[in-house]
């Protein structure tokens, strides 16, 4: 296993064996998030955001800044040169000068393969178009194993956009290495990417349905995610599925007891308010745990730790 210079653009490059280690380095990571370390000193990362970010962007910088590294880069494409016509090749080609990796978001599918293929130092996919992002899979999956102390053996239903919603697809690829048994609940026409499909129907069982009702009281994670408006290339298509469904206490009244409920954020109002609440939510414990797999991840393509 290598990962020092490594990019991170597909969880599909990724081995099971690997996934493991990132999520054994990044529960290592937890008792620096708290202290501090100066494992990444002299380090920088330029985030390179294209696309609007809360979570991303600012626990990449925490992370950088926890290893005591530092950070440098744009939040939105309105303030760099992009926005004067400069190409994705020459603003990474510029970049890769000043930085010793790149966090990079963007709206366009294939643009962190793009821009890996111009970059000299890692390029770290934090989100392409409605692709993938891997580094919130590792998030998802260290939050499972963190609080259900395994993901084999987990059922794990993932409801909401999985036609254009990113998190879903890279989840999923990483799911399909374990052993788990996965549900797909989504409006019709918002059903799982077909190239998403093809791949993990081989590997593991998955069952599609349109309704939570029947699965709920079977399962033991349940992520949600937001339907993406801003992907809908109709927004009449978006009004038709727009609220089609909502988390709520009477949705979770037939659900396990230690069931746990994920979402990448941000919601918009696919799960009510008074969930927040209930022992079962665990998506603010999530945002947590986007920083030390940072770190890890960080600390593991800079050669900071094996
Ligand atoms: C997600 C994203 O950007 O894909 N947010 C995140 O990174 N946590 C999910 C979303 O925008 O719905």
């Amino acid at each position: 296993m290598e990962f020092q210079g490594r990019d991170i653009i597909s969880i599909e490059d990724f081995s099971r064996q690997e996934i493991n280690h990132i999520l054994d380095v990044s529960r290592s990571m937890e008792p620096l998030a708290s202290k501090g370390s100066d494992m990444l000193k002299g380090k920088i990362l330029a985030t390179l955001f294209f696309e609007p970010s809360t979570r991303t962007r600012l626990s990449f910088e925490t992370a950088m800044l926890k290893l005591g590294g530092s950070n440098i880069g744009f939040a939105e494409a309105e303030i760099a040169s992009v926005k004067k016509g400069e190409n994705l090749a020459d603003t990474v080609r510029t970049v890769e000068n000043y930085a010793d990796a790149i966090a990079l978001r963007h709206s366009l599918e294939g643009a962190a393969k793009l821009a890996a293929e111009f970059s000299k130092v890692p390029i770290i996919n934090g989100g392409t178009g409605a692709e993938e992002h891997p580094t919130q899979a590792f998030i998802d999956l260290y939050t499972m194993r963190k609080e259900k102390g395994k993901i084999d053996g987990l059922k794990v239903a993932l409801i909401g956009d999985l036609r254009y919603g990113r998190t879903v697809h890279s989840l999923a690829y990483a799911l399909a290495l374990y052993n788990i048994e996965l549900y797909l609940v989504s409006p019709e026409s918002l059903r799982m990417r077909k190239d998403v499909m093809q791949t993990i129907k081989n590997k593991i069982p998955v069952t599609e349905d349109a309704n939570l009702e029947s699965i709920i009281p079977h399962i033991d994670v349940l992520y949600v995610t937001r339907i993406q408006k801003e992907r809908f290339p109709d927004a009449a298509e978006y009004a038709k599925v727009k609220g089609a469904y909502k988390i709520d206490l009477k949705t979770l009244k037939n659900a396990k007891k230690d069931l746990i409920i994920l979402h990448p954020l941000p919601r918009v109002d696919e799960i009510a308010p008074e969930v927040d609440y209930t022992p079962q939510a665990r998506y603010f414990q999530q945002v947590w745990n986007g920083i030390v797999v940072r770190m890890a991840l960080l600390s593991l393509v800079l050669g900071a730790v094996k």
